[in-house]
């Protein structure tokens, strides 16, 4: 089970501080329960993990046996919460090299519709020449341009370079039951499809088939993964005492009082990058409005020491950090002896790498709480399926509850489509004429 530190932000907010809101998250955890939040129309994840029948994940495993069967590489087109979650488990649990191992057990996994890149699309559709791919298109609203001009482009060769037959096979459509074009796609054409509950919004939907799917795809297992989520979803229920969600929750709002205003989360293991990413996007989307919320940002340790642990170190005394620490690697790697040292490190033969890991990291802890910086510590035992279901499952909970307490919908992201406004009306999409003519007039 997942371990929480928090007693390196006692020099900065008491224990007793963080304690004292016990009753305000057990008010908070009750109006996730009774659905008496803002936004209650979007609580589908708070019991999703413990809904999740094994005939359900049996059928997205069947799925994902003939993308694996039929495709040497798929792509998972997606932005967001309709590609983030996927794209940080299976980077945390596959081999760090795993794009040049061409073993020919697993199709390589790849993503698109999360930028409007041109060299990137142009290099992936050039990549994907002559091979046997599929795709897997995501898009809750069915509607988001950066996922659809990708997929357009990608069902075209698909279908050229593998007839419309089988593109019927190898391409998923995972949308709503019934709104959007990727909808009406998926049913003309006659897609393989999986619905995103309506009540389940993107950023909180990894334990859906937006995040199964792909993950299943790549070969990991979604049954350790859920169980994992189905353990913590039970403990985040547990009174404060005993659950390292709500002390989280709790322990950042207190933080956040007292000035506190950006969370950096450090990991020290490589393959965490993209669960930083995913946790940015949960917490981000869901806490920063109304003039609100904790900035979340990420860094990767000790690569990052060496470029931002300056400014940790001794930058604004606006941050606290957060570190995943990952007690117990995959693998066991010991330093050799060398009989000339010429490096000096001789005081290293015979340790495990991730003892020196583990030392630059509490090294670091120390020095940075003695900068000014509070640190929270969140440890896993392994990086497996099972461990990031817990690790999923406890960000989302947490971020529900800090989000009550602030007093924000956690579900909504009506900042999100100012640009999308602007974007439309420079492009001048039908509909949009007269912020056409607004945006045209104001740039002159
Ligand atoms: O969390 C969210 O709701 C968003 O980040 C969405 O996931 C993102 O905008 C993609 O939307 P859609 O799945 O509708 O294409």
């Amino acid at each position: 089970m997942i371990k929480l530190d928090i007693s390196k932000v006692a020099p900065f907010v008491s224990l007793e501080t963080i304690n004292a809101l016990a009753p305000r998250v057990a008010e908070a955890q009750k109006e996730l329960e009774e659905g008496s939040c803002p936004g209650n129309d979007f609580l589908g994840w708070l019991h999703l993990p413990s809904s999740i029948t094994p005939e359900f994940l049996a059928e997205i495993k069947a799925v994902a046996a003939t993308l694996r069967n039929e495709c040497d590489a798929v792509v998972v087109a997606g932005i967001g919460g309709s590609y983030l979650g996927a794209k940080a488990v299976i980077e945390a649990l596959s081999n760090s090299f795993q794009w040049l191992i061409a073993d020919g057990k697993n199709p390589v996994i790849l993503f698109a519709g999360n930028n409007i890149g041109e060299d990137y699309l142009s290099e992936l559709t050039t990549y994907l020449r002559g091979k046997k791919f599929g795709v897997i298109n995501i898009s809750k609203s069915g509607t988001t341009t950066e996922t659809a001009l990708a997929f357009r482009l990608l069902k075209k060769q698909c279908e050229e370079q593998r007839g419309k037959d089988t593109a019927r096979k190898v391409i998923v459509a995972i949308t709503d039951a019934k709104r959007g074009a990727a909808r009406t796609c998926a049913d003309k054409e006659g897609y393989k499809s999986f619905i995103i509950p309506d009540n389940v919004g993107g950023r909180f939907s990894v334990l859906t088939p937006v995040g199964l799917l792909p993950i299943a795809v790549a070969g990991f297992d979604i049954d350790q993964l859920i169980k994992g989520a189905q353990e913590m979803e039970q403990t985040a229920s547990a009174p404060f005492a005993e659950n390292p969600a709500a002390q989280y929750a709790a322990t950042r709002y207190a933080l956040y009082a007292a000035g506190k205003k950006i969370e950096i989360l450090a990991n020290y293991q490589p393959k965490l990058h993209f669960i930083a990413e995913w946790w940015k996007q949960l917490f981000g989307e869901s806490e920063g409005k109304d003039a609100k919320g904790i900035y979340p940002a990420s860094v990767d340790l000790t690569t990052d020491l060496h470029s931002m642990g300056q400014w940790i170190q001794d930058g604004e005394r606006s941050i606290f950090e957060t570190v995943i620490s990952v007690e117990q690697p995959e693998h066991e790697l010991l330093f050799p002896s060398d009989d000339e040292n010429l490096d000096g490190l001789n005081f290293l033969a015979g340790k495990r790498v991730d003892e020196v890991n583990k030392m630059a990291e509490l090294g670091t802890q120390l020095a940075h709480v003695d900068g000014g910086v509070p640190n929270i510590r969140i440890a896993i035992d392994r990086l497996d399926a099972y461990h990031l279901g817990q690790l999923i499952y406890f960000f989302e909970r947490a971020c529900g509850i800090h989000c009550q307490l602030l007093g924000v919908n956690a579900f909504n992201q009506p900042g999100v489509e100012a640009y999308k406004k602007n974007m439309f009306a420079l492009l001048g999409k039908p509909g949009y004429e007269a912020e056409t003519a607004a945006i045209k007039a104001r740039l002159g």
